[in-house]
């Protein structure tokens, strides 16, 4: 072996002694498992391995949903728009009793022996009227309350943990991402699938660009994102569990994100930016088309939370407001979180998650297949995702239809400019920032604001305090339109009292928010959260 030099007879030895021992250890069957592995890593061959994988997959799904093999490459199924005008919930009704039919398992018949746990009549009863008594009031009135309900219902036992067990779910749950991914100007290529929720959206969101980072850099062994203070917890949260570094920056005056500071906080060991439409506290858009060309500068993925905003920005846009540009428009946006269960109007246990293509969502999904119970597969956090939740929300989508949710926005917003501009006019309070949309926080001019929502609560209404600076946020919902007038008033005859008695805060929740405002070590604050938590939890 002359042609080697030494070093290299040094590796090709070392790399026989490794094969041989695994031979031994192992069997054969480990060496060939190495020698794959190994190849995976080597340029072109890798590809070739994951196109073959690829064409696998391809030919072999439609044998699980019960369609037949695709001759085409990379066949999507065609986009589903939302509806211009919403659909009869009887039409509605029907459509889904009939998919059901057809494709599902009945998951009462006894045919099934995973997934599905039901008990039998009784027990089936009082859990519906339980579901009756609880279950939210959107505020669109009893007809849509009565629809989603008598949805849910149908598909209460149904569990999309498995896609191909529930193909109408499955449907449901591909078209109702199609619907969002149109409406926030997503193109063909925008994938994504349904959570339980805002904060899951944001988890999966985090840990796919966690682990995409793993993949495509992985010199960077402790990741970092980058968002304004006023972005959601639940990044906050995401961070915590899959330790990734949150670095805060400050927001303007505005209470928008500061570009240049977010800039200036990338570091090399960053892996995402962060913006929100809008962030919660005050209703304001963070700059995102800015916060987009510079995630484009340098290379960056960009998450816009729209869990709030994501269904109610697009209308209120359409009925001619001013709205930031803030979706897949922008081209550095690669995700976008929007909740169902908020402005969407279906039953809590609803939000989307899309990505600007699978080059993205690929980092979502988990996969294991080492188990003895099966081969496994999940696209989110929870194993079991309750059907019931996808089948409301797809539902609710085609009820309301594109009339139905700018209709609704036209009322709420209405509502917001007549409460904005009545609380704009009591001396002593203010508005903090220029709210976007249906969600603004009041302010103080010289009034204690802890203890007007104390005076306020006494009045009945249930406050939301928020701090730094201290204020009251305010999500306006279709309910809020009946007692706009109400609110103002008793708002101004509170901010009289507060003003001429000095009040200070001095009740539950404002007391405590006062106290932590005073704490400069915000760990003690964390630590007493956790205390009331537990208090909360194992008390009756
Ligand atoms: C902007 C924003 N993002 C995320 C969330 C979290 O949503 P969820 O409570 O559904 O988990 C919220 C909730 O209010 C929100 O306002």
């Amino acid at each position: 072996m002359e042609f080697l030099s030494w070093t290299e007879h040094v590796l090709v030895s070392l790399l026989l002694a490794a094969l041989v021992r695994l031979a031994v250890t192992e069997g054969w069957q480990g060496v060939l498992r190495a020698v794959l592995v190994v190849l995976r890593y080597v340029p072109g061959i890798g590809e070739l391995i994951n196109w073959i994988i690829h064409m696998m997959a391809l030919q072999f799904a439609p044998q699980l949903t019960g369609g037949s093999a695709s001759s085409k490459k990379d066949k999507k199924p065609p986009r589903v728009a939302l509806p211009k005008k919403g659909l009869s919930c009887d039409d509605i009704l029907q459509e889904m009793k009939k998919l059901q039919k057809e494709k599902d398992t009945d998951p009462h018949a006894g045919k099934m022996f995973a997934y599905v746990y039901t008990l039998q009549d009784d027990a089936s009863k009082v859990q519906k009227e339980a579901v009756d008594m609880f279950m939210e009031q959107t505020g669109l009135g009893d007809h849509h309350d009565r629809f989603v309900r008598e949805v849910f219902q149908s598909f209460i036992h149904t569990n999309v943990l498995n896609p191909f067990v529930f193909p109408a779910l499955r449907r449901f749950e591909i078209e109702t991402v199609s619907m969002v991914a149109s409406f926030l100007h997503g193109d063909d290529q925008v994938v994504g699938s349904l959570t339980s929720g805002g904060t899951e959206s944001i988890l999966m969101a985090v840990k796919t660009y966690r682990d995409r980072a793993r993949k495509l850099c992985p010199q960077i062994t402790q990741p970092e994102m980058v968002a304004p203070i006023t972005i959601h917890p639940a990044f906050e949260k995401a961070a915590s569990y899959f330790c990734v570094k949150m670095v805060h920056v400050p927001v303007g005056p505005d209470f928008r994100a500061d570009v240049t500071a977010m800039e200036q906080a990338i570091t090399g060991n960053t892996i995402l930016l962060c913006a929100s439409a809008p962030q919660y506290p005050h209703g304001v858009v963070d700059p995102i088309s800015d916060i987009s060309a510079m995630a484009l500068r340098r290379k960056l993925p960009l998450h816009v939370d729209a869990c709030f905003g994501g269904f109610m920005l697009p209308w209120i846009e359409k009925l001619g407001y001013p709205v930031p540009t803030f979706d897949f428009r922008n081209p550095g946006v690669t995700s976008m979180s929007a909740d169902i269960h908020k402005y969407g109007y279906s039953v809590k246990g609803a939000s989307v998650i899309l990505y600007k293509s699978t080059d993205y969502w690929r980092y979502q999904l988990f996969s294991y297949s080492g188990w003895p119970g099966g081969l496994f597969g999940s696209c989110s956090m929870a194993g079991s995702r309750p059907g019931g939740n996808i089948a409301a929300a797809w539902a609710v989508m085609k009820a309301l239809g594109e009339d139905g949710y700018m209709k609704t926005a036209k009322d709420v917003m209405e509502t917001t400019e007549f409460m904005i501009n009545s609380i704009r006019n009591i001396p002593g309070l203010c508005i903090l920032g220029e709210p976007h949309m249906t969600a603004f926080a009041i302010g103080s001019r010289g009034i204690n604001i802890l203890a007007l929502a104390d005076e306020m609560e006494s009045k009945g209404w249930r406050m939301e305090r928020i701090q730094d600076p201290n204020g009251l946020h305010c999500s306006v919902m279709p309910s809020h339109t009946k007692v706009r007038q109400k609110f103002v008033e008793d708002l101004r005859t509170a901010a009289e009292y507060v003003k001429i008695h000095k009040k200070a805060s001095e009740e539950g929740a404002s007391m405590a928010y006062g106290l932590a405002g005073k704490v400069p070590d915000k760990s003690l604050v964390d630590d007493f959260i956790k205390e009331l938590y537990m208090e909360f939890y194992t008390k009756c």
